[in-house]
């Protein structure tokens, strides 16, 4: 596999509030990962907040296409998902060394127990939350995810959301995904992060020492 690239590294916003600032020094070397379901806005969401955060944005799909050299309705056809999926786990591995950096992840990546692992010692995760009418209404839109090219798409991503909305809640942060201007959910994701890096909650002991 040839070496992987970061990619689309997105200009830099005019100005950094200190919210941002803050978020930048916490992360160090850390990614900010988005986890969720197909349609769920992770490549749309992803880069408005790597460019407020002034972070390169790369997206794992299409470094998998890159590193393999065809689309991912090719592979899924030629090599069949499970090659996709372990070539997915070597791509994500690669990528997390390369921080900092906004990633956002393919829908069925943060499934792969070792890809969890992963992210959870070199990155803070994200799980963009969006209603099963969000995420069809936006993957009708494209014919390039080959898990919905079944006779029905809508039950399709009903099932998949119900089997993998477990293990999407081990994301660190959980942002719901809806038809909202996508800066609203970026402000929602960056207040977040800041929460989490900057005042994380207080451990059990010092708030019961303090009563
Ligand atoms: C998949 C999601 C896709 C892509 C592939 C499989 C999934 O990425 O990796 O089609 O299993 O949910 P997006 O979540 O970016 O659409």
């Amino acid at each position: 596999m040839p070496e992987i690239e970061m990619s689309e590294t997105v200009t830099p916003t005019a100005t950094t509030t200190s919210q941002e600032a803050e978020i930048l020094a916490a992360l160090g070397k850390r990614l900010v990962v988005l986890v969720g379901m197909m349609g769920a806005g992770k490549s749309t969401i992803g880069r408005r907040l790597a460019a407020r955060l002034n972070l390169p944005f790369v997206d794992a799909d299409t470094e998998i296409e890159a590193a393999a050299g065809m689309t991912i309705p090719e592979i899924f056809e030629i090599h069949g998902e499970p090659h996709f999926r372990d070539g997915e786990a070597r791509v994500i591995a690669r990528l997390l060394d390369n921080g900092p950096a906004v990633l956002a992840t393919g829908g069925g990546s943060f499934m792969r127990e070792e890809t969890r692992r992963r992210i959870g010692e070199k990155a803070v995760s994200i799980w963009l939350k969006a209603d099963p009418d969000v995420i069809m209404r936006r993957v009708r839109r494209r014919a390039d995810r080959p898990l919905l090219q079944t006779a029905d798409p809508a039950a399709t991503v009903s099932r998949l959301i119900s089997e993998r909305e477990p293990t999407y809640q081990h994301a660190d942060l959980t942002i719901s995904s809806r038809e909202v201007p996508h800066d609203k959910i970026v402000d929602e994701c960056l207040v977040a992060l800041h929460a989490k890096l900057i005042n994380p909650a207080p451990p059990i002991e010092i708030v019961s020492a303090a009563r």
